[in-house]
């Protein structure tokens, strides 16, 4: 498929034409805020909740940008021919035209939109989702990680430490707590209740973290939000991430041990098929 058609600064327009200047604060110092969403047939998944989060985090980093991003996204996957797409969304807070460190809260923010295809893993089915391997690392990150900022050098050198140990992933530890993965967020199973780390500026409030606690409410699932250690993974009995293009994952080994009997749990099973029911309803409108 291609998709190639882009959004700059309120023009759609080939991806090779699109330019933003070198001296723009996203480029020179990250300083801008980002948002992953996936669309399947051509329609946004939990969109309503991701604006929410951008909205939150521009609001966080004091950039004054609010436009009709529903519109916009929506516009972009219209032209790139709808279907499974994960769109990316990205405001800068500008530029200025020089490398200054203070900025001018009047700046113009740089609005970019980008998509690319993926796979419906609902549609899949749950025999298709591969278990991850993980490593556990140091989370090196700043304290504000609610914030979903585009800086993610801590995230990509620890994600780039797993693959090279040939892991799917790092989950993250910080003062003898885990906080999160790279880019998703973390659940631990145990005698049928989910434990997850409770929402603080150390991790991203995850939308698709959120929709599994939603789930595992109308379901009746127990869940608890607390702080979890890294020795407790070894009692484990199913380990989870989750995030919007991936959805929920099981993680069957950890450091080169398997979690439990190494294969995906049964509640995950169940996780996996209460996400493929709501994005059914989703798509046909049933209720
Ligand atoms: N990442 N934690 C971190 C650090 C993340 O970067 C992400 C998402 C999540 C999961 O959030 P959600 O369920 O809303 O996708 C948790 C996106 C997908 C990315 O950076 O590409």
């Amino acid at each position: 498929m291609n998709t190639d058609i882009v959004y700059l600064n309120g023009r759609y327009l080939p991806a090779n034409e699109a330019q933003v200047s070198v001296f723009d604060r996203g480029f020179l110092f990250a300083d801008s805020v980002y948002e992953v969403i996936p669309y399947y047939q051509g329609v946004g998944f939990r969109l309503q909740q991701h604006l929410d989060r951008l909205a939150y985090s521009l609001r966080a980093i004091r950039i004054a940008a609010d436009d009709d991003w529903r519109s916009i996204l929506d516009g972009l996957v219209e032209r790139n021919g709808g279907g499974n797409l994960s769109v990316y969304l990205q405001i800068s807070r500008g530029s200025a035209g020089s490398r200054t460190h203070a900025y001018d809260q009047s700046m113009t923010p740089t609005v970019f939109a980008c998509c690319s295809p993926i796979k419906d893993i609902y549609a899949l089915g749950a025999d298709q989702v591969k278990g991850y391997t993980v490593i556990v690392s140091a989370d090196l990150r700043w304290h504000r990680c609610d914030i979903k900022s585009t800086g993610l050098l801590p995230n990509i050198l620890v994600l780039q430490q797993a693959r090279e140990a040939g892991a799917d992933e790092a989950l993250l530890v910080r003062d003898g707590l885990l906080s999160e993965g790279t880019s998703c967020n973390l659940f631990v199973v145990r005698q049928g209740v989910i434990y997850t780390p409770k929402r603080s500026s150390e991790i991203l409030g995850g939308t698709t973290r959120e929709l599994i606690l939603e789930l595992a409410a109308e379901a009746g699932i127990p869940f608890q939000e607390v702080d979890i250690r890294p020795e407790e993974l070894a009692n484990a009995d199913e380990v989870w991430v989750s995030s919007s293009t991936r959805g929920v994952i099981p993680v069957i080994e950890i450091d080169g041990t398997p979690v439990a009997d190494g294969q995906k749990g049964p509640l995950w099973q169940q996780m996996f098929a209460l996400f493929t029911r709501f994005q059914h309803r989703l798509m046909t409108g049933e209720k």
